[in-house]
């Protein structure tokens, strides 16, 4: 029975499970705090948590469930969810917490997050489920990555690198300065150009009795 225990525990998708379980406990903590001290150790926590995940899953989960699962569709999807994240986490990782902008990027993220697990655990891992893969041996990969991670860092990510290069780049929260009396700037895009129109073929009207 131990022994099963232990077994389970080493299980990638058990593993990645339990870090879903992890992170969405730490959104709920964030929502209910009005203590932005704590709302910023919260935010650290689950950014570290997250990219540390996204690592693992990018690296050693999600080529594995590639090679056997026949759906192209959903793994993409999964790589665009975690791009989405990482742009976040880049922007967050840019802040201290005080911009006007912070907890409504953070909120966004949870909720991309919240969806990501949600196809997760809904779709790719019951699909993973019924392929021929060594699950203890994929779990015992990751349970090694993580540790290596959290004691040496997650290399930076290619969003970290963009975002780097271009700090001041937080769109919304310099649309939400936009006073609404603003004129528009005249635009030098040159004019479409118009289709000529055909003129109408005399069967083509319907004449009303
Ligand atoms: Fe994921």
């Amino acid at each position: 029975m131990f022994e099963s225990f232990t077994a389970s525990k080493q299980d990638a998708i058990v593993i990645l499970k339990s870090d879903h379980e992890k992170v969405k406990g730490l959104f709920e903590q964030f929502e209910n705090s009005d203590n932005k001290r704590e709302k910023r150790k919260i935010v650290a926590e689950a950014i570290m948590e997250l990219k540390i995940h996204a690592e693992i899953e990018e690296k050693i989960f999600y080529p594995t469930v590639r090679s056997k699962v026949e759906d192209d569709d959903l793994m993409n999807e999964a790589d665009e969810e975690h791009h989405v994240a990482k742009l976040l986490i880049a922007e967050l990782d840019q802040m201290d917490g005080s911009e006007d902008h912070w907890e409504a990027k953070f909120t966004v993220l949870a909720e991309n997050i919240r969806h990501h697990i949600k196809e997760e655990e809904g779709e790719m891992f019951p699909k993973a489920r019924k392929e021929d893969i060594d699950f203890k041996a994929i779990g015992q990969k990751l349970l090694a990555a993580k540790q290596s991670l959290k004691k040496n860092g997650v290399p930076e990510s290619a969003e970290g690198k963009l975002m780097a290069r271009n700090a001041k780049a937080d769109s919304p929260a310099k649309n939400a300065k936009i006073k609404p009396t603003l004129k528009l700037a005249k635009s030098t895009a040159k004019p479409a150009l118009r289709q000529p129109q055909r003129p109408l073929r005399r069967n083509s009207v319907r004449h009303i009795k």
